[in-house]
């Protein structure tokens, strides 16, 4: 790198969320605009460290995910982000990013969100922008919807907003990690990329004949997450965090073109944290991919990790927080 170009660089790290209240449909596919507000924590441990240049020297905008250039043509949605900067600063230079995952990409562990948390931060802060957290909230959207909560740490809701340019659809948080410091377990059931990604996939659902009702419900989601997590009150986050995962995954399943993202351990894992979940505070949820997060009490943790380890899955035990900042 030659030195003009070293005071257009940035390292940013950025966590994965997950969601209680899931964000499932768009109102606005270009601009990543969901149709109903969602409510996720930060995982601590799950993480993307990205370094973002901005250059007159290279030829075309690059991203390199743990050494791999990423072709040109699976990088638009990181380009819209590069535009959207380039706009503001009247720029024409290119844009090179090199990405670190600390977790398997495209298994359903949400590395979406952290890539493009952590491009939009440090593609930012290198063009020297100094944007708020919902300025950077709505760039980071732009790379993938997620991301728009990985932005702070803790406790975030995303409000889909109602303006046409998305200029009101970004995350705030509600609860910082130390509200409830609750466990977490990241059980990886597997790293393969996903057989159909959450973009593609929420496109289908919108065909599933329960495609209405699955609205119905996820229009009042966020308020009952949100509610249960202000109260800290575990028995309705968990009844909260089992109907909408469970409902995302029925929904998924009666699509006409059907999606099955569990494996046969996600059931045995998922069975397991049901029963206990009625007797100790415990409970779980899944994304679009078969891995399943587990979030617990102290009380019920070390039950909770033997049970665990009595399927022989793999696992990562963690905390909540997350968020994005420059990489120390
Ligand atoms: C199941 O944010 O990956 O994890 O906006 O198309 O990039 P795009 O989708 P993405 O979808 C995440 C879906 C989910 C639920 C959630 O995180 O709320």
């Amino acid at each position: 790198m030659n030195p003009a170009e070293q005071q257009y660089t940035h390292t940013a790290v950025a966590h994965a969320n997950i969601a209680i209240a899931k964000y499932w449909g768009k109102r606005d596919e270009q601009l990543n605009l969901p149709l109903f507000d969602s409510v996720a924590f930060g995982v601590n441990d799950l993480c993307t460290q990205t370094t973002a240049t901005w250059s007159d020297e290279a030829t075309e905008d690059a991203l390199y995910i743990d050494g791999w250039h990423v072709p040109l043509q699976r990088i638009e949605r990181m380009q819209r982000m590069m535009d959207i900067i380039r706009t503001q600063k009247g720029w024409s230079k290119k844009c090179v990013l090199q990405s670190h995952n600390a977790f398997a990409h495209s298994s359903g562990l949400a590395s979406s969100a952290s890539g493009a948390a952590a491009a939009a931060y440090a593609m930012s802060c290198a063009a020297g922008l100094d944007l708020s957290p919902a300025e950077l909230s709505v760039l980071a959207r732009h790379g993938s919807g997620s991301a728009a909560r990985s932005i702070h740490a803790g406790w975030t809701r995303w409000r889909a907003g109602s303006q046409a340019d998305g200029s009101d659809s970004y995350a705030v948080q509600f609860a910082s990690p130390d509200h409830w410091p609750l466990n977490v377990f990241v059980v990886q059931l597997s790293s393969a990329r996903k057989p159909v990604s959450s973009t593609e996939c929420m496109k289908q659902c919108e065909l599933s004949p329960f495609w209405q009702t699955y609205c119905a419900e996820a229009f009042a989601a966020a308020d009952i997450a949100q509610k249960a997590v202000t109260d800290r009150n575990f028995g309705a986050l968990a009844a909260a965090a089992h109907h909408n995962a469970m409902m995302l995954h029925a929904l998924i399943m009666s699509c006409p073109q059907p999606v099955c993202y569990f494996e046969p351990q996600t059931i045995a894992v998922v069975q397991k944290i049901f029963k206990m979940s009625t007797a100790i505070p415990v409970c779980c949820t899944i994304d679009a991919g078969p891995n399943v997060v587990v979030l617990c009490e102290d009380i019920a943790c070390p039950f909770v990790k033997n049970e665990i380890m009595a399927i022989g899955v793999p696992f990562i035990q963690t905390t909540i927080g997350g968020g994005t900042k420059t990489a120390a």
